[in-house]
């Protein structure tokens, strides 16, 4: 099965292409964006660089990878997704390969949720609009048994979005990546069990 386009009530969320690449180089321009990532903004052969990191893991695990979000009318509250991306408007960049990396498990059955968004588009309830969407497909498309999430501590804003869409805090820890920022990191998680409790209370 290969990454479908997802909708949710505001947005229209597109695999990841190389087509996107320009979109990728724009949000990571942004150094606020980028704060408690990797401290700066990135060049274009860095970004160049994690766009191919990107679509490489994307094929790892069928149906996981990224999305790419576009909205209308800047996304504001009672918006409609766009018809197509070329209608739409770049929202930022969702997340949901599978788990990998120095601090996360070798389990192909758990997902990481990440998300990126423009920086004029935050606070609008935006990253946990389309995170709930990637749970869901994560779980009830894909069949996953876990999803994680993780963040740099001080990251109010990430914190609040795992929050916000019913994942619980497991764990506080140093991170063993290339070069982190310096702090400890967090990890929430939800499960499969947590997922259809929540299903099951609706
Ligand atoms: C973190 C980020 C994705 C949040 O996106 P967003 O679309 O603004 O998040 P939402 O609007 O869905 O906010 C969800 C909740 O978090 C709160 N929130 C969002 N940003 C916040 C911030 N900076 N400080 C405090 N609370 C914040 C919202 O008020 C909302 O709270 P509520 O559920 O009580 O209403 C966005 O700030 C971003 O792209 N940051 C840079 C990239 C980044 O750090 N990504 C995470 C790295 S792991």
């Amino acid at each position: 099965m290969p990454q479908p386009i997802l909708r949710t009530d505001r947005l229209l969320l597109v695999p990841l292409a190389d087509r996107h690449l320009g979109l990728e180089i724009q949000l990571d321009s942004d150094p606020e964006v980028l704060r408690y990532i990797c401290g700066r903004a990135r060049s274009r052969d860095e970004v160049i660089a994690s766009h191919a990191q990107r679509m490489a893991l994307a094929g790892k695990v069928e149906a996981l990878g990224y999305w790419v979000a576009f909205g209308s009318d800047g996304g504001a509250r009672g918006s409609r997704p766009p018809a197509s991306e070329d209608d739409g408007e770049f929202i930022g960049l969702m997340m949901l390969p599978p788990a990998h990396g120095p601090d996360q498990p070798d389990d192909p059955t758990v997902t990481d949720l990440g998300y990126r968004v423009v920086r004029r588009h935050w606070q609008k309830g935006l990253a946990s609009e389309a995170s709930r969407a990637l749970l869901r497909h994560a779980f009830d498309t894909v069949g996953q048994s876990r999803v994680i999430a993780q963040t740099m501590a001080v990251n109010t804003g990430s914190r609040r979005v795992m929050e916000s869409i019913g994942m619980r805090y497991v764990r506080t820890y140093v991170p063993r990546g290339d070069a982190p920022l310096p702090g400890a990191d967090v990890e929430y998680e939800m499960t499969r069990e947590m997922w259809e409790a929540r299903r099951d209370a609706c």
